[in-house]
């Protein structure tokens, strides 16, 4: 870097390293073949009837900026959404912004909380956004590791003792990149010591509907004395196949609100116009092909699940999102290495986990949202890799 970009560029952007997923998304991007468990979004297109709800929304003109807050309509329906699932009641004129995806509610999030020398609490491994956004806040982040051995289970008492002296507490549920849920009793322990420690909890539920095998999924802020001291956070991204609409959503009370629209309205404006009026048409009418989507993802998490299993890479059961986190150790490598040459000998993507933090290092992250037919072939790619790491016969 030159002298001059040096002192350019403040100290915070350069305490920040370049993302890790970044990187093998350039080097997969210059190679053929390549089957890709790296990049954490859906493989099904946006159905078709959003799509016709945004085409609509041009032709009729829908070309201008809508209110700071996002469209009425849309914010109607998320505040009805969020009732109805998790039964918690946010009031849509004044408690609801309609975000650049769920990534600009992250940003914003952290920013209207997060000063200077303040202290947030984030389990790890966890989501590459999230600990970048705090150090850009000029905040530090108080990790809870998690681990493999206990399926990524996020312990009460690790984050009761991490709080002490925190302002704040970062969730992230279900886990990218562990697929890892909150039990019932997780939460309500959670929510006791948000409580009883006076935290902001920043929840980000991005994948809220994205659960399997029972596991049921209920917003933070529906538990005792949280929805006054919860910042919601939600999208249409993952649940609806729309990442590149780029809308997401944020939810507190009207105070926080009030204080968090302003860095909204003066960085942002608002949210895509047309995008928000597909994002309404997801909420309205898009349940029975988000459960189609979901039940893919259901068949495709035990044939990733098995394959890990029959390779000897533990991985835990994850539960939500679209994710598996396999410790790959006993084959000898590092994560990073693991990552490196299975790309470059087999042609398969998949991310090192220290990508995720401390607690991420010796996994690699698979997103598993893709064909089944990638993904048995992807195994049979990664056994023979794993094979030859370790020293035996494929
Ligand atoms: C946990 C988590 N939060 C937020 C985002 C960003 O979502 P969006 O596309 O809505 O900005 C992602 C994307 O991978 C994610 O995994």
């Amino acid at each position: 870097m030159s002298d001059f970009a040096k002192r350019a560029l403040a100290d915070r952007v350069h305490a920040v390293p370049p993302s890790g997923i970044r990187r093998f998304f350039d080097i997969a991007a210059t190679m053929s073949d390549v089957i890709s468990l790296g990049v954490g979004e859906p493989d099904f297109n946006t159905p078709a009837h959003i799509v016709e709800a945004a085409v609509t929304s041009l032709r009729a003109g829908r070309t201008h900026y809508t209110s700071n807050y996002g469209t009425i309509e849309l914010r109607r329906a998320i505040a009805a959404k969020i009732q109805e699932r998790s039964g918690v009641s946010y009031d849509p004129e004044s408690e609801i912004i309609v975000t650049i995806g769920a990534s600009e509610a992250v940003d914003l999030a952290v920013r209207g909380v997060i000063g200077a020398g303040d202290r947030i609490v984030l389990p790890e491994p966890s989501y590459v956004a999230y600990l970048p956004a705090v150090v850009f806040a000029g905040g530090t982040v108080v990790p809870v590791a998690t681990s493999a051995s206990d399926s990524w289970r996020l312990h009460d008492e690790a984050v009761d003792s991490a709080a002490a002296g925190a302002k704040a507490l970062f969730l992230g549920y279900p886990a990218n990149p562990t697929g890892a849920t909150l039990d019932e009793p997780t939460r309500e322990a959670l929510a006791k010591i948000a409580v009883a420690r006076d935290l902001v909890v920043i929840s980000d539920e991005i994948y809220d509907r994205l659960v399997y095998e029972g596991a049921a999924h209920r917003a933070m802020s529906a538990y005792p004395g949280m929805r006054e001291r919860t910042i919601l956070i939600g999208g249409f991204s993952k649940s609806y196949a729309m990442t590149g609409w780029r809308v997401g959503f944020l939810c507190a009370p009207k105070e926080i609100v009030a204080g968090l629209v302003k860095i909204h309205q003066y960085a942002i404006m608002s949210a895509p116009t047309i995008a928000q009026d597909a994002a309404l048409e997801a909420l309205t009418n898009g349940e029975p092909a988000l459960e189609e989507m979901r039940a893919a993802y259901a068949r495709r998490r035990t044939i990733v699940l098995e394959g890990f299993a029959a390779l000897n890479l533990p991985t835990g059961a994850p539960q939500g999102a679209f994710y598996a986190f396999p410790d790959i150790r006993s084959t000898g490598l590092t994560d990073e290495v693991f990552a490196e040459r299975l790309l470059t000998e087999e042609r398969v993507a998949v991310i090192p986990g220290s990508s995720f933090g401390a607690s991420g290092v010796g996994h690699v992250r698979i997103c598993y949202a893709t064909s089944e037919e990638n993904l048995r072939e992807a195994l049979v790619r990664i056994g023979r890799f794993v094979a030859t790491a370790r020293g035996v016969a494929a």
